[in-house]
């Protein structure tokens, strides 16, 4: 293990027991210290899930990456491991960027990741190279491999940029080979994936574009992912600098699915439909892991890249990962889930039903900030559709969070304008959901620093980091018009 590392081990463990009591998300992964962004490296590894990720130990800000790395069983409690990689060699000491894992068929663990290294061009200025790069190990220690780079400037098709080549996904096919696909932009900054195989792993050949922007999705096209699911084929892109298209897709970066089929003998990926991935603020970047029993599973990185500088300096930690979601195909649209792992941590179950109201309500036992709650709401009176429903949590006189619905517009909003921000970054988003006559199911996960709003049993999915105390824990309805509504809502255990 080079020094580099070894002392970065040693720096990590020192802050932690520093900082150990400072409030954190209870189930949601969160930076062990320091900065965290992409998830990298999802799999499923003698036993356990391994979830790497983009790492700044040294302060809560974004600088040279490392990947941190944690282990658990069911996806909701998590281990730190050591920091596994960082940057030490010649190829990645600018940093290891985001990337993937697959296990060789001698049981050993390997990561492909992107190596990134400052290159000074003949006009002056520095830009950093990137190429993709190997490092192999047991779970916890890993070995670079000597080959390293193994994909470089040389595996770029005309026109594919060296300066944006990042974030492989590898997956080792049926019959034993290996496919990686990998983002890529052109020198106009159009994105592209970049689709390569390999018969060992480690010797690899460009085979195609796989799949091109042509202006459609923002620019530099970042961390793919690509897998079937209900006998569909997805490519995962999050495009950068994109430009909203009515409410599908909103300004910045955002995650986009492509949804089609794959023709495994030509490498053909032809598209049918596209969609963002989160309607919500904060969303990027997710992968996808198989898990033994056959579920596509998702997690993504639960910030924005352009609201998550704004953040208090004097927290040791900054940066946390979505809940892990189940994907399926209905029809040709993604269904996203909450693992249902989840429901082991239900307690102190709290159910109304048919509850009428038509202004301001509270409901004796529903309040929390570490909580499960699913709502059905529908019109109180069918002849007359009520105007706007909204629940209202992390609530005091001061402070709240609203996920409100709009049936003449069918447009839901989350809105955390008064969650204690002071900055004048976005705080609302809206989404048009398909809804029938005010009818529409709300599920509302929160932990002690996210909001993760589930509509209509997975269509459409809206989350948002919040910084309110999480003490302030109040939950209220509220009905412009009449509207009927059953409740369940769970605490969730941390044991
Ligand atoms: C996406 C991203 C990746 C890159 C990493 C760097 O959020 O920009 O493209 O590998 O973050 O930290």
């Amino acid at each position: 293990m080079s020094q580099i590392l070894n002392d970065v081990r040693k720096y990590e463990e020192e802050m932690e027991r520093k900082t150990a009591g400072e409030p954190r998300p209870a189930f949601h992964l969160s930076a062990r210290v320091g900065w965290m962004n992409d998830p990298n490296g999802f799999s499923y590894f003698k036993g356990e899930y391994h979830l790497f990720y983009q790492y700044h130990p040294f302060s809560p800000y974004w600088g040279p990456m490392h990947w941190g790395h944690a282990v658990s069983k069911d996806l909701l409690h998590w281990k730190y491991l050591p920091v596994a990689l960082a940057p030490d060699m010649n190829y990645d000491r600018d940093g290891c960027f985001s990337g993937n894992a697959v296990v060789l068929p001698d049981g050993r663990h390997m990561l492909m990741y992107t190596g990134v290294s400052k290159e000074t061009q003949p006009d002056g200025r520095q830009r950093e190279v990137q190429t993709q790069c190997l490092a192999i190990g047991d779970g916890v220690d890993y070995e670079k491999y000597p080959g390293n780079p193994v994909l470089d400037k040389s595996h770029l098709p005309a026109n594919g940029s060296r300066f944006d080549f990042r974030d492989p996904k590898v997956w080792r096919k049926q019959d034993g080979s290996y496919r990686c696909v990998v983002g890529n932009c052109t020198a106009e900054r159009d994105g592209q994936i970049l689709l390569y195989s390999s018969s060992d792993g480690f010797q690899w050949k460009y085979e195609k574009v796989l799949a091109a922007n042509q202006g459609r999705f923002g620019l530099m096209w970042e961390c793919p992912d690509f897998f079937s699911v209900d006998g569909k084929q997805v490519l995962l892109i999050s495009p950068q600098d994109m430009m909203p298209q009515g409410f599908e897709y909103h300004n910045g970066n955002g995650t986009v699915c492509l949804i089609g089929t794959f023709d495994e003998e030509t490498d053909d990926f032809a598209e049918e439909n596209n969609q963002a991935v989160d309607y919500g603020i904060d969303f990027y970047a997710p992968q996808t892991v198989l898990a033994p029993d056959g579920r596509r599973i998702l997690i993504g990185w639960m910030q924005n890249w352009d609201a998550c500088n704004y953040h208090a300096p004097e927290r040791p930690w900054f940066g946390q990962m979505s809940l892990p979601r189940e994907l399926s195909i209905k029809d040709g649209r993604l269904i996203q889930k909450p693992i249902r792992e989840l429901e082991t941590m239900r307690e102190g179950e709290i159910r109304y039903e048919n509850v009428v109201f038509t202004d301001i309500m509270r409901l004796e036992g529903v309040k929390g900030r570490k909580i499960d709650m699913e709502l059905s709401v529908r019109p109180g009176d069918e002849d007359h559709i009520y105007r706007k429903f909204a629940v209202r949590f992390a609530q005091d006189d001061v402070y709240q969070t609203s996920v409100s619905f709009r049936p003449y517009e069918s447009i839901i909003k989350i809105d955390r304008k008064r969650s204690g921000s002071r900055r004048a970054m976005i705080h609302q988003r809206r989404c048009l959901v398909k809804s029938r006559e005010g009818r529409i199911k709300i599920r509302i996960i929160l932990d002690y620093f996210s909001a993760e709003v589930f509509v209509n049993d997975g269509d459409y999915v809206l989350s948002a980091t919040i910084y309110t105390d999480p003490a302030v824990d109040g939950i209220s309805f509220f009905a412009d018009g009449q509207v009927a509504m059953d409740v369940v809502k769970y605490d969730l255990l941390e044991g």
